[in-house]
């Protein structure tokens, strides 16, 4: 018999991991934790108000996690720079292990999920694509909500970001040892779904909605 069905989803940004987590979610009808949107409220409200960035993550509410502002790269850039430091990381800790730990199960996406927010979780995926890949599918984002940008900057813009999240010394991004790969680099969301999907019914967890 199989506990409660925690997901744990990590990779670098616009692999595709959000809508994977979301998709995921709803086909299992599981809690979702977007954890990249802590990070984010974190470094731009305290950009914007000038507080410490750990007062902040201490006192973080859910409704912080609903400013449109939070979508974009400044809030990005911010968030990054805030997760290197241990103090912010230690202060979200709390907040998302009693997130996974809902009796229900639940998904969660970020950068260090499978490897210290959730080690035991049953399901692990690790999600890349080429840096063309991302790089392209973030510029048409920006496009789609009518930022203007070009691509060179779109691509210099993350590897700083994936550099950053990759070297610093706290939790950085990283596979679990067990986690399943899926490069995206070819495939469209309902491919990566489809993948997903049956490696998790390989481990024998099955949808129970109709
Ligand atoms: O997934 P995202 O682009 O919204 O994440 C924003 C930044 O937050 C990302 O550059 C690194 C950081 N982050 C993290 O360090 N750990 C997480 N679990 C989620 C995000």
């Amino acid at each position: 018999m199989n506990g409660p069905l925690v997901i744990a989803i990590d990779g670098p940004s616009a692999a595709g991991k959000g809508t994977l987590a979301r998709r995921l979610a709803a086909h299992f009808q599981l809690p979702h934790l977007d954890t990249g949107l802590l990070y984010r409220a974190v470094g731009l409200k305290a950009e914007k108000s000038g507080r410490p960035a750990g007062e902040i993550a201490i006192s973080l509410q859910l409704s912080d996690l609903a400013d449109p502002d939070l979508r974009t790269d400044r809030a990005g850039q911010a968030a990054s720079k805030v997760a290197a430091l241990p103090e912010i990381r230690a202060n979200l800790l709390k907040f998302q292990k009693k997130f996974a730990s809902q009796t229900s199960g639940a998904v969660l996406d970020g950068r260090d999920i499978g490897t210290v927010i959730c080690p035991d979780a049953p399901v692990k995926l690790f999600v890349t694509a080429s840096s063309d890949a991302r790089a392209e599918r973030r510029y048409q984002e920006l496009r789609a909500l009518g930022l203007d940008t070009i691509k060179p900057r779109v691509l210099a813009e993350m590897a700083e970001r994936d550099r950053r999240d990759s070297e610093r010394a706290a939790a950085p991004l990283r596979a679990a040892p067990d986690a399943f790969l899926l490069d995206t680099s070819d495939m469209d969301a309902d491919a990566a779904f489809a993948a997903a999907l049956a490696f998790i019914e390989r481990k024998g967890f099955r949808s129970s909605g109709p």
